[in-house]
């Protein structure tokens, strides 16, 4: 079986293999860090043995999936940051891109609370009017304010169309075990659970309940997902040489490429598909690098929809960026371009070739003329999309983010500068205990 590999081909003319494996062999001592739980927010290490401990919760998971599915033609996934993205990411990349409009019968999976927008929330209520549906509930603190908004308006849609008590069957919970107000009310309305272990961090927990029941819901085979996950664990977690762990190599080049001036790095995907594995791959690593006035700035394009917008600065702009490309080799499917006799849009040249065909050539070409524009390239080769290759390239980015953030001499698992945006709202909306913020601030916007 292949993996998931890494080529840096494209980075050599920037700096030079040599000195990668070098910074790489001097980096390998975070893997003992990480393992030996000896570096910073080693409280937050639980995601490192997911793949062999989340295996117990694959059955509940998946019944309640089953049940969900069966009870309901569509499911209102409830999350923000970690809460959310991971799910959305697996899903995007291994559904139908048109999910929602095929005619054959599906289950509809929805997401909400991953912002405050008035008008997308009504919206939805309005497709939800016409909906038989559940609600997925996950905020590991449970009082995010954006999810918790969320959660309180679709609550009482759902009570009052269905009563409370048929509600209450509906609606699952994925919280802390003991805290937080969305465990109290699932307690208080006995909604079934799911425990977002303490040692899990948001960005880090697709392989919890979190990412695997959303998952779950659209029909994915989490177990081979998992699987997949397992392989590059033991890959990446006990392996200390640069040439066999892809994980160590990846966070060495960028760091390497950082120290050179590159201060940006953009996630390139040459698929829709993997426009939210790029979204995700920001928040894990904006999240946990972004500190301390350190870190990688990490941005993502759609390519070849982007080159048609910010191509322009990538080839030409402000010499700071590199890229990652997300690389996948074997399409699902298979669509060639017609013969048209008269030619008349001159695409003759192309009559017969796959469409796969012409972007890899896109991706080829592009990736030569950034080089030529001195954007060095990272790739990460894929197999192809499918449950196994998506889990394998979770744990890579989870793992080479974790010893990253340590070559930074950062904390890759908190996040405490989310804070300040909080307490700001909280104070302008006049949370009880945030009177003296609340003058202050409306003294500052006098
Ligand atoms: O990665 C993180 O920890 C954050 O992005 C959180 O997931 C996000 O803030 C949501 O938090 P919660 O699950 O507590 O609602």
């Amino acid at each position: 079986m292949e993996n998931l590999s890494i080529n840096l081909k494209n980075t050599n003319k920037f700096i030079s293999f040599e000195e990668i494996a070098a910074f790489a062999k001097l980096s390998a001592r975070h893997i003992d860090t990480l393992n030996s739980g000896t570096g910073q927010g080693s409280d937050f290490l639980g995601w490192l043995k997911l793949p062999d401990e989340i295996l117990p919760q694959l059955d509940k998971i998946e019944k309640t999936a089953d049940h969900l599915r069966k009870i309901s033609d569509t499911t209102v996934v409830i999350g923000i940051g970690g809460s959310y993205l991971g799910a959305r990411a697996v899903i995007e990349a291994l559904t139908h891109s048109f999910s929602s409009l095929l005619k054959t019968k599906h289950h509809d999976v929805i997401f909400a609370g991953q912002n405050i927008c008035e008008d997308y929330l009504s919206d939805l209520i309005e497709i939800l009017d016409n909906r038989n549906y559940s609600i997925v509930a996950i905020s590991k603190s449970g009082t995010t304010t954006e999810p918790a908004i969320a959660f309180r308006i679709l609550k009482d849609h759902l009570e009052k169309k269905v009563g409370k008590l048929a509600a209450a069957e509906r609606i699952i919970a994925v919280t802390d075990e003991k805290k937080g107000a969305l465990r109290s009310l699932a307690e208080t309305n006995g909604y079934e659970t799911f425990v977002i272990p303490d040692n899990i961090g948001g960005r880090y927990s697709v392989l919890t309940p979190v990412g695997l029941l959303p998952i779950a819901l659209c029909g994915i085979d989490i177990r081979t997902f998992v699987q997949g996950a397992k392989s590059m664990e033991l890959l990446t977690r006990n392996n200390k040489d640069a040439m066999t762990n892809p994980a160590l190599l990846y966070a060495a080049t960028r760091n390497l490429l950082l120290q050179s001036g590159k201060t940006i790095e953009i996630m390139v995907d040459f698929t829709p598909k993997l426009h939210f594995m790029a979204e995700w791959w920001k928040q894990l690593y904006g999240e946990s690098e972004g500190k301390d006035g350190k870190g990688i700035y990490p941005a993502s394009v759609d390519l070849t929809t982007d080159l048609h917008s910010m191509g322009q600065y990538i080839q030409d702009g402000q010499r700071i960026l590199f890229e990652t490309i997300l690389s996948v080799k074997t399409p699902g499917k298979k669509l060639t371009i017609p013969l048209e006799k008269d030619d008349s849009d001159q695409l003759n040249y192309l009559a017969g070739k796959r469409l796969s065909e012409v972007n890899h050539n896109a991706e080829i070409g592009t990736t030569l003329a950034h080089v030529d524009g001195d954007v060095p390239i990272i790739t990460l080769n894929i197999p192809a999309l499918n449950e196994f290759y998506i889990g394998q390239i979770v744990y890579f980015f989870e793992m080479a983010c974790a010893i990253s953030g340590y070559i930074l001499d950062v904390n890759p698992f908190d996040q405490p500068g989310v804070e300040a945006y909080k307490s700001n709202m909280f104070a302008l909306l006049n949370k009880p205990g945030s009177e003296e913020a609340s003058k202050k601030i409306k003294d500052r916007l006098k």
